[in-house]
């Protein structure tokens, strides 16, 4: 959570009364010039740019819900100051990529700047109500949602993706244990249904998140993380998941400490694959070029350290996730192209949140030539003005807890090259063996745990 909003909201709360005096007369005032009213405009503007989360049957987005329901006139008015400002500062609707990139990522968030002004000048005008009659029924509301609901599986879980193929789950329950604040565990899931016995080429991927607590549960898959959905790949790119009991996943667990507060968590994986006959020419793979010597000075409000990186054969490039932790501030990810001086950015990101582990997808993949230089600048806050730095006195380096750091910008991508693989058929060799690889570099990144025992785990 990020404490320095929680603190914000309290203090908007009790000063609320004082506000809602304040406004009411500016409210009488800008009536008479026809201040926008909730049912009138503001109502609308929420619904195609906030509601998506901010619903009465708030979707659960990885533990963290949306607080409030943004189409109910009651609450919208009691949260307008705050409102106001998470629109101003830019944090809500949540998206993280600078405004330059609209138009290149899939599901971007971007308010555009007559409904943020729309919506400013409303709570500014006393949050009036307006007509209920006006009120905009179930139809009509432009929801930000996806537009499709979620599948309901025979057991009940509901997927966005439809009922998966196969499953992967914990052999028990986590136990979060009450001193727990921080923990990101690396555990093998083991199969709970489908076929894992054989090679797969995954088509999508969905996690559930098992408990209500902020968590952000992250694999080579992809990271399930608030307002995420599944990983769904374009028709013929697959992801190929080797025969194996297990697949790793780094579960990362944040909430309060104290006695009431331990939590079981019970997360599931499900898989989407491909049938046989099916051709995959694009396979799938990432790789996260990163630098571990960081040693960031107690207190630096600006430490900044880069990575470069060589990209060996033509690649598209399909999607970028940054990542850092609590200290992390802004991140930036340049391109240069093999025989050019400059550097071209394909993502900066100007406020990085941690709590947001979002992940770009380019809209159309991206080609890249051999030789091509993949560059990554971030920035980190150490200092006691950075409301989410756990300790500025500390020295901070390289490591897995959220207290260490990491500096990296993940890339998603496959060879330029169709390669005309039969589902089914025998995979070439070099690249099972990379997908071999890529899942013992997870297991083994962080020290990867059996299964057996989670109960007695239970924290760091
Ligand atoms: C992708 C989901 C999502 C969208 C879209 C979204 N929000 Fe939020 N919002 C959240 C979540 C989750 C929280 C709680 C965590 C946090 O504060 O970051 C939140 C918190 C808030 C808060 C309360 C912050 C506090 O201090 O407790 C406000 C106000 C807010 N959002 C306003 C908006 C507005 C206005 C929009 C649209 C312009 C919007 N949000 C769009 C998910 C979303």
């Amino acid at each position: 959570m990020n404490y320095q909003y929680k603190n914000l909201c309290l203090i908007t709360k009790i000063f609320f009364p004082l506000a809602a005096l304040l406004s009411a007369s500016a409210g009488a005032l800008a009536q008479s010039t026809e201040a926008p009213t909730f049912y009138g405009e503001a109502q609308d503007a929420f619904s195609r740019n906030c509601a998506e989360c901010h619903r009465s049957d708030v979707p659960n987005l990885g533990g963290i819900t949306a607080p409030f329901s943004i189409l109910s006139y009651e609450d919208a008015k009691i949260w307008a100051p705050v409102i106001s400002l998470r629109l101003k500062d830019g944090s809500m609707p949540p998206w993280g990529a600078h405004r330059q990139h609209q138009g290149t990522f899939k599901n971007e968030r971007y308010i555009s700047d007559e409904d943020k002004q729309l919506l400013i000048d409303w709570i500014e005008a006393g949050a009036l109500q307006g007509d209920p009659a006006e009120q905009l029924d179930a139809d009509e509301l432009a929801l930000s949602a996806p537009p499709n609901e979620p599948v309901q599986a025979p057991d009940g879980s509901m997927w966005w993706m439809g009922v998966p193929d196969a499953r992967v789950a914990f052999r028990e329950p986590v136990e979060v244990c009450e001193e727990v604040t921080d923990w990101q565990p690396t555990i093998l899931m083991q199969r709970t249904e489908g076929d894992l016995s054989k090679h797969q080429w995954i088509q999508a991927t969905e996690i559930l998140t098992g408990s209500t607590m902020h968590h952000v549960v992250s694999n080579y898959l992809g990271v399930a993380v608030p307002g995420r959905r599944p990983q769904v790949y374009p028709e013929g790119w697959g992801f190929l998941l080797p025969a194996d009991p297990f697949v790793t996943i780094g579960m990362h667990y944040a909430k309060q400490s104290g006695p009431g507060t331990a939590v079981e968590d019970n997360t599931v994986g499900g898989f989407l694959f491909y049938e046989p006959g099916d051709v995959i020419d694009y396979v799938v793979q990432n790789t996260i070029p990163m630098n571990r010597d960081i040693v960031i000075p107690p207190g630096d409000p600006n430490y900044m350290t880069t990575h470069e990186h060589t990209i060996e054969e033509d690649i598209l490039l399909l999607a970028i996730a940054p990542h850092s932790h609590y200290r992390g501030k802004a991140v930036k990810v340049e391109l240069q192209l093999p025989g050019v001086d400059e550097r071209e950015t394909l993502l900066w990101v100007p406020n990085y949140d941690f709590n947001w582990q979002f992940h770009y997808e380019y809209q159309e993949p991206r080609f890249l030539p051999a030789g091509s230089k993949y560059h990554v600048t971030w920035w980190f806050d150490n200092s006691a003005d950075n409301p989410a730095n756990p300790d500025p006195t500390a020295e901070v380096r390289w490591g897995a807890r959220s207290v260490d750091e990491m500096m990296n910008a993940r890339y998603f991508f496959t060879r330029a090259e169709p390669q005309g693989i039969v589902v089914g058929d025998a995979i070439p060799e070099s690249i099972l063996a990379q997908a071999r690889r890529r899942e013992q570099f997870e297991r083994g990144q962080y020290g990867g745990w059996d299964t057996e025992n989670l109960s007695q785990l239970c924290g760091p």
